[in-house]
């Protein structure tokens, strides 16, 4: 089943404190950005890459993949100053026809089986995203005063890749656009439509590069997996 990706890398990492995009710091010596670019290059089921970017990076981008011989990318439109920005730039460059699925370019350890499993779901339902489950104890605080314990067993933590008909993330986009609302994933977007959403349980691996520990853990899976 193919499917067409968007992996927004128009960040400025500024939680990270590198004094560049993050996605330009190396875990075992590679960039993150290839990284993540390279398991959807490898993936026979994805048909081409979106990239969003900065216009001052792009040359260099284009560097790289020339260097890691990346050759699915067939944009990489200008990112805008918030991270939906930058995606519904990349969705105006896609080529209706796919299932696609939108990707934090700073989640480099997603596995195939949990992309294909969140393709297939969103084929079948429309729209799938990846999570976990909550782990720790949750509570609602208000000025540093707990509220109230909430039900862990119902709570997911809630991660990309997230998979959509093309039409209907459009469709999302357009109304957010138009209504100026911002969400902070496109499963935001799409609940404001008339439409179900299903949860594909993703693995805890799968954590977004954001702050300087994450470069550690990041290596530790690295090092696992390459045994
Ligand atoms: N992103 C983007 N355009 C933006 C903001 C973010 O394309 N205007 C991308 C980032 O490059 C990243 C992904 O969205 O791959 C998730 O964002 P995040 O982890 O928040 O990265 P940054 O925004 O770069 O980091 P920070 O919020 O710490 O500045
Ligand atoms: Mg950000």
């Amino acid at each position: 089943m193919s499917y067409d990706v968007i992996l927004p890398a128009a960040g400025s990492g500024k939680r990270m404190g590198a004094g560049k995009n993050k996605l330009f710091l190396e875990l075992n010596n590679k960039p993150i950005l290839i990284h993540t670019l390279e398991v959807f290059e490898v993936d026979p089921q994805c048909r081409a890459i979106y990239l969003a970017v900065k216009d001052e990076e792009r040359t260099f981008i284009r560097s790289q993949l020339q260097q890691y011989k990346i050759s699915k990318v067939k944009a990489m439109p200008t990112g805008g100053d918030e991270r939906q920005h930058s995606v519904y730039a990349c969705m105006k460059e896609v080529v209706a026809g796919a299932i696609v699925l939108v990707h934090d370019a700073a989640r480099p350890f997603i596995e195939q089986a949990t992309i294909h499993r969140l393709v297939e779901a969103a084929t079948e339902k429309g729209a799938a995203i990846a999570g976990v489950r909550a782990k720790d104890t949750m509570k609602r605080v208000e000025n540093g005063i707990i509220q109230e314990t909430i039900d862990r067993s119902s709570l997911w933590m809630i991660q990309t890749p997230q998979a959509f008909d093309f039409e209907l993330l459009m469709q999302a986009q357009v109304k957010a656009e138009q209504e100026g609302f911002l969400g902070t994933d496109e499963g935001m977007l799409v609940e404001r439509l008339d439409q179900q959403i299903q949860i594909v349980e993703s693995n805890y691996e799968n954590i977004k590069i954001t702050t300087k520990e994450d470069l550690v853990f990041g290596e530790a899976i690295l090092n696992r997996r390459q045994g």
